[in-house]
Order: C-alpha cells, then sequence, then structure tokens
C-alpha cells in the first residue's frame, strides 16, 4: 500500500505561511493538510478561504481539506474554487451526506468523510462505495498537539476490513497524535496517509521528521 503524510498547517507559523508551506513543496510530503473548523462544530476557530488561497499560491502538491464545520454543504464549492483537492466533512457534521458528497464532486475535487473517535465504523458503510478517501479522527477534533488514543488502531482495522468486504479501493487517513514514533502501527493497521502537525512543525528539522514518519 502507498504511503503519503500529510503535514497538518495548523501547526505552521502564521507569520511565516509562506516560508512554511514552500518548505513542506520541497519535503517528501505529497499532500498538505488543512483544517478549517468554525468554533460550533468544534470548540476552536482557524482559518479559511484567504489562507487556503494563500497557500494554494505557495505550493503545487495535493491540497487535503478537512472541514470541522456544521452545515458543510453550504461552502464546499467556494472551498473547491479556493484550491482544495480533496474536500473532506464530518459525517457528524452534514445534514445530508449524500448531497455533500454530489456537490463536492460537482466542483471537481475529491471526496473524504471523516468520523470523530466516538463514532463507530459501522455508520459509514451508507457513505463508502461513494466516496474516495475516509479520515479517522485518532483525537477529538479541534486541537493539534495532543496524544494518540490507542482504541484508533482497532478502527482502522475495522474500515481495512470493511473496505476489502466491500471490495472498494477507499483511501484511509489517520488524523492526530501521529509521530514516527507510532507512524508504523498506523501504516500496518491499514491507513496510506498520516497527518502529522506538531510531530512535523515542532521538529527540530521538519524534513527529516517527514522522512521518518514514511520510513517508520
Ligand atoms: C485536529 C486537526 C489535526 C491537527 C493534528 O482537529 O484535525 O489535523 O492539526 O495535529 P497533531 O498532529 O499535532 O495531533
Ligand atoms: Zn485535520
Amino acid at each position: 500500500m502507498q504511503r503519503i503524510v500529510a503535514p497538518s498547517m495548523l501547526s505552521a507559523d502564521f507569520g511565516h505561511l509562506d516560508r512554511d508551506t514552500r518548505m513542506i513543496d520541497r519535503s517528501a510530503a505529497e499532500w498538505v493538510h488543512i483544517d478549517v473548523m468554525d468554533g460550533v462544530f468544534v470548540p476552536n476557530i482557524s482559518f479559511g478561504f484567504p489562507v487556503l488561497k494563500a497557500i494554494r499560491k505557495a505550493t503545487s502538491k495535493f491540497l487535503d481539506v478537512h472541514l470541522m464545520i456544521v452545515s458543510p454543504e453550504r461552502y464546499v464549492e467556494r472551498f473547491v474554487e479556493a484550491g482544495a483537492d480533496l474536500v473532506t466533512f464530518h459525517l457528524e457534521a452534514a445534514e445530508d451526506p449524500a448531497g455533500c458528497i454530489a456537490r463536492i464532486r460537482r466542483a471537481g475535487a475529491k471526496v473524504g468523510v471523516s468520523i470523530k473517535p466516538a463514532t463507530p465504523v459501522e455508520a459509514l458503510r451508507g457513505v463508502l462505495p461513494a466516496v474516495d478517501l475516509v479520515l479517522v479522527m485518532s483525537v477529538e477534533p479541534g486541537f493539534g498537539g495532543q496524544s494518540f488514543i490507542e482504541g484508533s488502531l482497532e478502527k482502522i482495522r475495522r474500515l481495512r476490513a470493511l473496505v476489502r468486504e466491500l471490495g472498494l479501493d477507499t483511501v484511509i487517513e489517520v488524523d492526530g497524535g501521529i509521530s514516527a514514533a507510532n507512524a508504523r502501527e498506523v501504516f500496518e493497521a491499514g491507513a496510506e496517509v498520516l497527518v502529522a502537525g506538531s510531530a512535523v512543525f515542532k521538529a527540530g528539522d521538519p524534513e527529516a521528521e517527514i522522512r521518518r514518519i514514511l520510513g517508520a
């Protein structure tokens, strides 16, 4: 299976957004993870369209946009216009998941759906055939720098089994508390894309840290 690291810009230095984005652009990371928070779905507010557009200008890498917002269906087209290659919304936040998926596709981006730690993998069964990716949250969404919830490993294994059972090729991405210390077990549980925020941006040598996660 492929291995991809998606550094989360939430942990970047916003005073040097261009510099930090260009660093990722030079690195072995194929994706850039962008966390959008509305202060309602999660108890934190991050950034929106102008910041996404600035990141888009500084990199040609795949922009992986993680929406932690209520009623995502209201905004998905604007995220695609601002540069998203993939738009992931939370299953718990969408009033009409099928409609949201259709809108993202119509706008020309790949589609992801995410579940919080308390949401079971079985809740995805209905939407799975319609999406390209599932993002499994391994911390409560809202903040970087939290510890990986160990129970997530079993969830990733169950999701990998469900994807196989349904004969799909859904990409599994995992977000929260990932570092070179646990990347190997997360990949081995069945994930292909690992998000890493603080592990990358707080490292003395972020590019080396990305390589360590990829080679874990
Ligand atoms: C949290 C975000 C994550 C966050 C991960 O709600 O979805 O993408 O940036 O940060 P770390 O890797 O520090 O747990
Ligand atoms: Zn995220």
